[in-house]
């Protein structure tokens, strides 16, 4: 091979109190995908922004082209023709897409922006990555999907040579993703140099030419090419050992309904959802992006306000004004957007695991031992491997997946009757996933009824006892397990298929 158009030697980036880089070095080509991957805190984000010019490595430097760089701001790096998409992406909501496709230099002379170039430009832009909205149009008007595409055109525009993505499929549909992937595909024939972050293995398999794994902030290992490589081998090099069956699943008696859903109808839903989920049951949620499972969590947990229906626990009416409500009878939720929902970004780990409302209303208002807190977030940290200097570091200091585990295990190990999970494994790593499932099943057997919304077919079938498919805001289907299979489940949530002999449908 030539030389690689890209290549990390010795990078290393220490953090107080934590080595998230040591000794980093790989080379990437022109017109190839190197995926990266390794478990919640290998330091492949880290590398990334190293790579942008957001951080400075601790030691080591960067080859471009030849080169030796050490980037010391964003700037340079994007002169230097480098894109990092990040999974929160760094566009401005209010500007337009064509705005935000040309920030920092948009066309005009004098201080004045030429509207009607700018817009020509932003359309021939978009087309590059096959899409035809209106560049006039608000950014926050559009999909997640949409506005990744409208941050690769604007790497392009930008002439980067160099494309690094970070989790990027974790808030797609199965579609967005294949489009995702094409345009990944013609970026890679174009001859770009393309760097790929993602839990999800059987993408790697799909768009990876090489890949590099992560461990603890170190190269365990680097293939040049995927032949003969097997998810056994990428996840018993990432995590050190054999994880055989994630899923683990065994069944479990049910006892008496947990949770009773009649008629509830609110924002996001097409038509009143009725379903009832049993004490010790798993109950999966599938459908694609905007099925409005979310939607329909929210409405049962209050923390939406339905327009109609009534939500019952172990047989009790719940009043639905506020979350606290449902909190107090023991019905959680663990949010999908975590980022914007969920954590205190400046709070300590340990604050952010002790601050459910819930410990507080069971301790009646009595004071609480500073040593209890400590010991009861201290084990939670341990139970979910949660990766964290102290119990003291903020939480936004930790690594997506870990923040993710943090908030997660808010809810464990209290007294509640429901749990409902919105996408509880998204970013995760295949570990931490299994000590999720084991989690469920956990609380499961402790007769708790867990209502989980997920969009990963293999999670809803190893999971679940029943699943209920949505689509286009309503129920429409629900199924045992052993019923279920993953065309099914997906003709079924698909908006324009017919139904499969018209069995299971509701
Ligand atoms: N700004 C920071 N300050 C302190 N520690 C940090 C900072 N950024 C990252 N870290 C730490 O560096 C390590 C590597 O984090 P990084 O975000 O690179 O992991 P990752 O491989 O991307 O994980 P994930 O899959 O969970 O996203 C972690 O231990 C993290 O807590
Ligand atoms: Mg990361």
């Amino acid at each position: 091979m030539s030389q690689a158009h890209l290549q990390f030697r010795a990078i290393g980036k220490n953090f107080p109190g934590v080595k998230a880089l040591e000794n980093v070095s790989f080379d990437a080509h022109e017109g190839r995908v190197h995926a990266l991957i390794g478990e919640n805190g290998a330091g492949k984000s880290t590398l990334l922004k190293i790579l942008s010019g957001a951080y400075r490595p601790t030691s080591g430097s960067l080859r471009v082209g030849g080169q030796e760089r050490v980037f010391e701001s964003t700037a340079q790096g994007i002169a230097a023709g480098v894109a990092v998409i990040y999974q929160e992406l760094h566009l401005v909501g209010q500007l337009s897409v064509a705005e935000n496709l040309f920030l920092g230099h948009l066309p005009g002379r004098w201080g004045l922006v030429n509207r009607r170039r700018l817009r020509e430009l932003s359309r021939r832009q978009l087309a590059m990555v096959g899409e035809d909205f209106d560049p006039n149009v608000r950014l926050e008007r559009l999909s997640i999907a949409q506005r990744q595409m409208v941050e690769i055109a604007k790497a392009l525009t930008r002439g980067a040579k160099i494309i690094a993505f970070d989790e990027p499929t974790s808030s797609l549909s199965a579609r967005e993703v294949e489009k995702l992937f094409s345009i990944i595909r013609q970026l890679r024939q174009a001859g770009h140099v393309i760097l790929y972050v993602s839990h999800r293995l059987e993408e790697i398999f799909q768009l990876a030419d090489s890949v590099t794994v992560f461990r603890d902030g170190r190269i365990v290992e680097t293939f040049d090419s995927l032949s003969g490589v097997t998810s056994d081998i990428l996840i018993n090099r990432m995590v050190g050992r054999d994880i055989h069956d994630v899923f683990a699943y065994a069944p479990r008696p049910l006892g008496r309904a947990a949770l009773e859903v009649k008629g509830l109808m609110g924002r996001g839903l097409a038509a009143p959802a009725s379903f009832s989920a049993a004490q010790g049951e798993v109950l999966a949620l599938f459908g694609l992006v905007g099925a409005g499972r979310t939607e329909l969590l929210k409405l049962v947990c209050g923390a939406r306000r339905p327009s109609a229906g009534e939500v019952r626990v172990l047989g009790e009416k719940l009043r639905l004004r506020k979350p606290k409500d449902a909190i107090r009878r023991g019905v959680v939720l663990c949010p999908e957007d975590r980022k914007q929902e969920g954590i205190f970004p400046v709070r300590s780990v340990m604050e952010n695991i002790n601050i459910s409302a819930r410990r507080h209303f069971s301790a009646g208002g009595l004071w609480i031992s500073p040593r209890r807190e400590r010991r009861h977030a201290s084990g939670l940290v341990e139970r979910l491997s949660i990766r964290t200097p102290s119990l003291s570091q903020k939480i936004m200091y930790l690594s997506g997946g870990n923040q993710q585990k943090a908030i997660l295990a808010r809810w464990l190990g209290e007294d509640v009757k429901v749990v409902l999970l919105d996408e509880p494994t998204r970013g995760i790593d295949v570990g931490a996933k299994r000590e999720i499932y084991s989690i469920i099943h956990d609380l499961a057997s402790r007769h708790v009824a867990v209502v989980m919304v997920s969009s990963e077919l293999p999670e809803v079938l190893g999971i679940s006892d029943r699943i209920i498919v949505m689509r286009e805001g309503r129920i429409v289907a629900s199924m045992d397990r052993a019923a279920a299979n993953q065309e099914k489940l997906l003709a079924l949530a698909l908006p324009e298929s017919g139904s499969p002999a018209g069995q299971d449908r509701v």
